[in-house]
């Protein structure tokens, strides 16, 4: 939520460098949080992975990376002469390879009159974690004369007796002020907007509640399958992937109380309290499938099973619906639903507030009419929100029509940042509004954990559905009309 403009001048060490995530989102994240005015000269990277790169070799892979995020310019090319750097290491785990880094980072921050400002960003997979942090500590990287900040990326552990271990080894050698865990949800404009949506604007507040909202749906689809990560994924499945992090933030932030002050430790807290609220999941509120054949934009793709690295006789759900309910004073009742898939129709991140009826229901005669009123706020990837509501058609007969008003983030301010963009602004920052507490990675695995080791059966469900049919035993009536976008929509004729 700042800019990092004011002058902060350090060392970005960014661990995994040749991954896709460095690659693809980190680089041009961080490139583009260096041009901020005042920022120019004053920040430097240093790529760390396993390969005996120069910093030539290293220079032209992030020209690359730049180039395909589409900011390849020639100023860019200039900015990764002079201020991006390579260290190759054997591994993770020996004394030798943190030895020869902090030399490597010292002798950087000489040349270039830094004042030990650094960042440790593990853009590794999961089971280095421990051995990094481990190397960073005992390094003496952990601290400086400077200030030191260490970026987790999720997964944050695999359960709640792994996230407790992972933590307990952080504050063995860094203190809770100095860590950022990721959920790039966080990052997103639209995600935060929701604190605007709700806290800044006086006529939703009085709506937001049990007496006005008869139930909350979060839909996270994506229309890809598993890809090349289907050994991670087999191991992981929806509930870890997408229930633990990314939905239980969103669920949060639309269930949270305000915060006293808009600062990270009152807006923490707030969410922390929703997630311990939540009571305990029921096998009867909770679907689990996974997809088979079927066909995405009439494209035919084959089932989970079939895809690379996959077990063939795999449990693991690439789908999720659950029903929960956050027991507080303001939402008693009142459930939200939840859902994530891969194999969807479409990549989209929705919620959907659905408020209640009328209290009289005048227009019962009207078929399929009068729907509640909808509030969609749309996170991707049409960034903004929509207002359902019913009109009268101009027709001499009396009829009804349910109509959208829209609100687009890209027809009001044209580009929007990408999440990691926001994120690295504000590790820079040092602003932890945006990055995940150790208390909520704690709730939410406490939440989640006896459902990963009591899971209900999967069901198969169609590639290209919006899941398995049982999720209308949950929900009859999922508002999916809330999910198109108004162009596909206008061509289907309604709302
Ligand atoms: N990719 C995404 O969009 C995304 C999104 C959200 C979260 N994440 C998380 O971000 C982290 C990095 O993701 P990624 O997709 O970039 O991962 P990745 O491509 O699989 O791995 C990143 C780098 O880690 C190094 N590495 C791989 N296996 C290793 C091992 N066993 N020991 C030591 N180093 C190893 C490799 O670099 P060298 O061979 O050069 O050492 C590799 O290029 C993961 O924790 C992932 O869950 C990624």
């Amino acid at each position: 939520m700042h800019d990092a403009s004011s002058s902060n001048p350090h060392l970005f060490v960014i661990f995994g460098v040749t991954g896709d995530l460095a690659q693809r989102k980190l680089l041009p994240a961080f490139y583009h949080v260096t041009q901020q005015e005042g920022c120019e000269a004053d920040a430097f990277l240093l790529g760390v992975g396993r390969r005996s790169w120069s910093d030539a070799e290293f220079r032209q892979r992030a020209k690359d990376a730049l180039g395909a995020a589409g900011i390849g310019t020639p100023e860019g090319n200039g900015w990764c002469n002079e201020h991006v750097f390579f260290h190759g290491v054997d591994d993770y785990e020996s004394d030798e390879s943190f030895a020869g880094l902090r030399a490597r980072i010292e002798q950087i921050e000489r040349e270039h009159h830094l004042p030990k400002n650094r960042i440790y960003y593990l853009a590794l997979p999961p089971e280095t974690f421990e051995s990094t942090v481990t190397g960073l500590g005992e390094s003496g990287l952990a601290h400086s004369e400077g200030w030191t900040r260490l970026v987790v990326e999720k997964p944050f552990g695999k359960d709640l007796e792994t996230a407790r271990e992972l933590d307990q080894l952080i504050h063995r050698h860094f203190h809770e002020d100095q860590v950022y865990r990721i959920d790039h949800y966080l990052g997103k404009t639209t995600v935060q907007n929701l604190l605007v949506f709700r806290f800044g604007n006086g006529m939703f507040e009085p709506l937001w509640n049990r007496d006005r909202i008869s139930r909350v749906e979060i839909t996270v689809g994506e229309d890809l399958g598993v890809g090349s990560r289907g050994g991670y994924y087999d191991t992981a499945g929806a509930l870890r992937d997408m229930v633990q992090n990314h939905i239980i933030q969103l669920l949060s932030l639309v269930a949270m109380e305000p915060p006293t002050a808009f600062e990270a430790e009152a807006i923490r807290s707030e969410k922390v309290k929703v997630v311990r609220s939540i009571t305990s999941i029921v096998h009867h509120d909770v679907v689990l499938g996974q997809y088979a054949d079927g066909s995405i934009d009439g494209e035919p793709v084959q089932g989970y099973l079939s895809e690379p690295r996959v077990a063939p006789d795999s449990q693991t759900e690439t789908y999720a619906a659950l029903r929960l309910h956050v027991d507080t004073w303001r939402w008693h009742g009142i459930p939200f639903y939840v859902r994530t898939g891969k194999r969807l129709p479409a990549r989209t991140t929705k919620v959907a507030i659905v408020f209640r009826d009328a209290p009289l229901p005048l227009f019962r005669a009207f078929k399929d009419h009068p729907v509640p009123n909808v509030l969609v706020i749309s996170i991707q990837p049409d960034e903004g929100f929509d207002l359902f509501f019913e009109v009268k058609t101009p027709d001499r007969d009396f009829r009804l029509d349910t109509k959208r008003l829209t609100f687009r983030y890209q027809d009001q301010f044209g580009r929007i940042p990408e999440a990691y963009e926001t994120l690295v602004a504000d590790i820079v920052a040092g602003d932890q509004t945006l990055f995940v507490h150790r208390d909520e990675v704690e709730a939410s695995w406490k939440l989640l954990t006896p459902l990963l080791k009591h899971k209900p059966p999967v069901a198969p469900y169609e590639a290209g559905t919006w899941g398995p049919k049982e999720i209308y035993d949950l929900l009859p009536d999922w508002v999916d009309f809330c999910l198109r976008e108004p162009a596909e929509a206008d061509e289907g004729g309604s709302a």
